[in-house]
């Protein structure tokens, strides 16, 4: 079993990695579990432009040459990826966020199917959950629902108290990330996922703005990967869909004069 833990902190070996280091001993006492450790700030993945052309006309026509493919790949190949950042001003580092940035397409096209996630933070004291809420939005690359590792790393000498506690929701968060890592493969997907399928695969349908999303869903039928959807969950989908189109009747392309 193969874990990526791709590192967010500009410092590389900070408090962030080490509470990764104990997820991975935590895990290797359950199993045989291989890590591999992706430092963002030694990868050569530069900062997105703002051209969008990722997300209209597909990934390949990204102008930046640099690492993000090969990092696709290596994501591609784990059984388990960590996404690791520790909390800046209430939010993901920088060197984190640029990297979402550029895997924006996956949002549009999820391709991680295969892969279980788990998102992990730290912080000095506060935004932790802001930090983990938004790191969770990574659920839909394809991973489902991830397992989430929030651990207060205060610029003092920890208490013995934090150190308990903290090391019993790492220990908590292993083992849970170890048994997804172990779960069914393709399961079927939770509302959000479907509603997440079903909002992208209709947007595709404006192939003049959207042909990299058009030409990914044009042969997908009930969701990413062929699986059982259940008729409620479609009904369900379908009235939720009309509710919201009706709410954002503004957002669509202007009419044709
Ligand atoms: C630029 C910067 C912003 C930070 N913002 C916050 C914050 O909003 N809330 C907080 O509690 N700690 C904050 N911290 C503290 C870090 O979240 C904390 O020290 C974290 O564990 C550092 O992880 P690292 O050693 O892996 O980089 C900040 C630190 C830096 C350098």
């Amino acid at each position: 079993m193969k874990v990526l833990a791709i590192i967010g902190s500009p410092k590389g070996k900070g408090n962030s990695y080490n509470v990764t280091k104990q997820v991975e001993e935590k895990m290797k006492d359950i199993d045989d579990v291989t890590f591999e450790y992706l430092f963002l700030k030694d990868a050569d993945l530069q900062m997105c432009r703002g051209c969008f052309a990722c997300v209209i006309k597909g990934e390949n026509f990204c102008p930046i040459k640099d690492e993000r493919a090969e990092i696709e790949e290596k994501m591609l190949k784990s059984d388990g990826i960590i996404f690791v950042s520790p909390c800046y001003c209430q939010n993901v580092s920088a060197l984190m966020k640029n990297f979402i940035d550029r895997f924006s397409y996956v949002f549009h096209r999820p391709r991680f199917f295969n892969q279980k996630a788990m998102v992990l933070a730290t912080t000095g004291g506060a935004g932790l959950k802001e930090t983990l809420d938004y790191l969770s939005k990574l659920e839909v690359w394809g991973f489902g629902p991830v397992v989430q590792l929030g651990a207060i790393c205060p610029p003092w000498p920890a208490s013995e108290g934090l150190k308990i506690k903290n090391n019993k929701k790492t220990a908590g968060s292993a083992e849970e990330f170890y048994k997804k890592l172990k779960g069914k493969k393709l399961p079927s997907p939770r509302f959000n996922q479907y509603m997440h399928f079903r909002f992208m695969k209709m947007s595709s349908e404006m192939k003049e703005y959207l042909p990299a999303d058009n030409e990914f869903y044009k042969d997908k039928k009930d969701f990413f990967y062929p699986v059982k959807i259940n008729p409620f969950k479609k009904w369900f989908a379908s009235f939720m869909i009309k509710f919201a189109l009706f709410m954002m009747k503004d957002m669509g392309p202007a009419e044709a004069k």
